[in-house]
């Protein structure tokens, strides 16, 4: 079965576009080994948008790969990140073009699928753009999904059309595997915290098989390097994953591996946020207390093994509370019960807290808690 818990891997877009070549997928596949990840549950790499010629084959109709950026071939790159142990992932798109303006598989889903097959993918990220006016997307999804049931591999179907046409009601029946459900990410705060506010209430429609797709994270992305123009703070990084973890998205890396080391590093193997992530029973969290509260969210996640998570956040620029009453989440007072809640961050037990529990957050931090129910 594919997607039993949200896919993890590392995608080229958000660090390279289209400065993507076998080096650096070579190199990535090694950190990926080297640092840990792989062994951390980071399976797939991934190759975006930019990898073709601007033409298909005139003969065999087949997209060709630019052969100054792969020279070997997808084959050899397919088989030399099989050879480290993890999984090889392609792009391509729904409509003419690739929202690069590259050729996509608009009328050519089952030559594209038998080539993908060819190369030896195993996860096909599936985008939107210039689909011809009179094309249905839902239907254009569907055709890739038979594509790919009919070419001799099993491929895990990663629809990106950014939530549209309420994709979160489709995409399961559509044998879809994960799907994009807003825009693009980019290395701000505010884009992490929109995201995450935009998604509280669509999450319930995902789950074990089809998974709600946030994008890929910008984790130590640091603005590429150039601090100055933007980019995020190692407490918005810690946010952004703890979000991502507790909304069951997949865990799709997005800043260079090369660079990618001290904080950042061990907040994306943290074992704690990846078991959250991952948890066999794949629930949505929720927001007890105050659904409507969008600058200091508490998120709930019901667990497998009778435990809870629990998220606190700050998304405003100013010192708050972060606060959970636990009659909200259905645990009164009279029950005798509270919660034993161990930090996920720094694997601190704070006890059993009764009632209710009430912190103090820095601008953009969070708290994050394990807990199980206690007398
Ligand atoms: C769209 C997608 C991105 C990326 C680019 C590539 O914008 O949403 O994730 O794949 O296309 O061109």
């Amino acid at each position: 079965m594919l997607a039993k818990t949200p896919p993890m891997g590392f995608n080229t877009w958000n660090t390279f576009g289209e400065d993507i070549n076998e080096q650096v997928i070579r190199e990535t596949a090694d950190k990926m080994v080297e640092l840990g990840l792989r062994d951390a549950g980071y399976e797939y790499l991934v190759i975006d948008d930019c990898w073709s010629k601007r033409e298909r084959d005139p003969v065999t109709g087949k997209i060709v790969p630019d052969e100054t950026k792969f020279p070997n071939g997808m084959k050899a790159v397919s088989d030399y990140v099989h050879s480290k142990g993890l999984k090889f992932g392609m792009y391509s798109c729904d409509g003419v073009m690739t929202c690069a303006r590259y050729p996509a598989s608009f009328d050519h889903e089952f030559l594209d699928a038998q080539t993908f097959a060819e190369y030896g993918v195993d996860f096909l990220k599936y985008d939107n753009c210039y689909r011809p006016r009179t094309a249905d997307q839902v239907l254009l999804y569907r055709r890739m999904s038979n594509a790919l049931k009919a070419c001799g591999r099993e491929i895990l179907f990663s629809a990106c059309n950014w939530g549209d046409v309420e994709v979160e009601k489709w995409a399961r029946s559509a044998g879809i595997h994960m799907y994009r459900s807003t825009g693009d990410i980019n290395d701000s705060f505010a884009s992490i915290r929109d995201i995450a506010l935009s998604q509280v209430e669509k999450i319930n429609y995902s789950g074990t098989g089809c998974f709600n797709d946030m994008d890929m994270l910008v984790v130590g992305m640091y603005n590429n390097g150039n601090v100055s123009a933007g980019g995020c703070t190692d407490i918005e990084y810690k946010t952004h994953f703890a979000l991502w973890c507790m909304f069951s998205c997949p865990l799709m890396l997005g800043g260079d591996l090369r660079k990618l080391d001290g904080f950042c590093l061990d907040l994306v193997k943290n074992k704690t946020l990846i078991r959250i992530d991952q948890d066999e029973e794949g629930r949505p969290p929720f927001v007890p207390n105050d659904p409507g509260n969008r600058n200091t969210p508490t998120f709930v996640k019901v667990l497998s093994d009778n435990q809870y998570a629990v998220l606190f956040t700050n998304f405003k620029d100013d010192r708050r509370a972060g606060e959970l009453y636990f009659e909200t989440i259905g645990l009164p007072v009279a029950s005798g019960y509270g919660l034993h809640m161990v930090d996920a961050f720094t694997g601190e037990d704070i006890g059993v807290k009764k009632e209710y529990m009430r912190l103090e957050l820095e601008p953009h931090d969070c708290a994050m808690y394990i807990c199980t129910l206690e007398k």
